[in-house]
């Protein structure tokens, strides 16, 4: 006899299959996309000096250019006043960072929205 799967199996293997998508953040994957693409110029620790951009331990719910002791470009200073950096903000900066700031020396722009996504879940648990 051939098997022949009715609707609610296939609807059940559809939400299987969608809900093993939409898991929970991979934070190891999350973690080593920040490394590699913000860590030469940023760390995210308590009580680490900046790179050459600022400490991003907390940067969620921060204001911006708020780091004391970090030079930011006149243009982040300027700019930034108004800003708390949310998950929203921090996308459209990742994407581009002159959209958000002009001016501002942040020498970095992710096209792809999977890799900003995690690099900002890895920031939210770091604060
Ligand atoms: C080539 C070096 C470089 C890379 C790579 C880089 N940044 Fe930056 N970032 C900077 C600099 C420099 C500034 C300060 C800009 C200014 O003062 O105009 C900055 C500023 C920022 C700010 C504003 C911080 C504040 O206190 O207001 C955020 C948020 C930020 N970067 C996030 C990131 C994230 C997340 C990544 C990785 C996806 C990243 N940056 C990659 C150099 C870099």
């Amino acid at each position: 006899m051939r098997f022949r799967p009715s609707l609610g199996v296939m609807l059940w293997l559809v939400i299987l299959m969608s809900a093993a998508s939409a898991g929970p953040v991979d934070l190891a994957a999350a973690e080593a996309q920040f490394r590699k693409s913000c860590g030469t110029c940023h760390v995210a620790e308590t009580g680490a000096g900046p790179r050459q951009g600022p400490n991003l331990f907390g940067v969620v719910g921060r204001k911006a250019g708020s780091v004391d002791g970090f030079k930011y470009s006149p243009a982040l200073v300027a700019g930034g006043s108004g800003i708390v950096w949310d998950e929203g903000i921090l996308d459209r900066w990742l994407a581009d960072p002159q959209s958000v700031i002009p001016g501002a020396v942040m020498l970095y722009k992710q096209a792809d929205p999977d890799k900003r996504k995690l690099v900002i879940e890895y920031l939210k648990t770091r604060r």
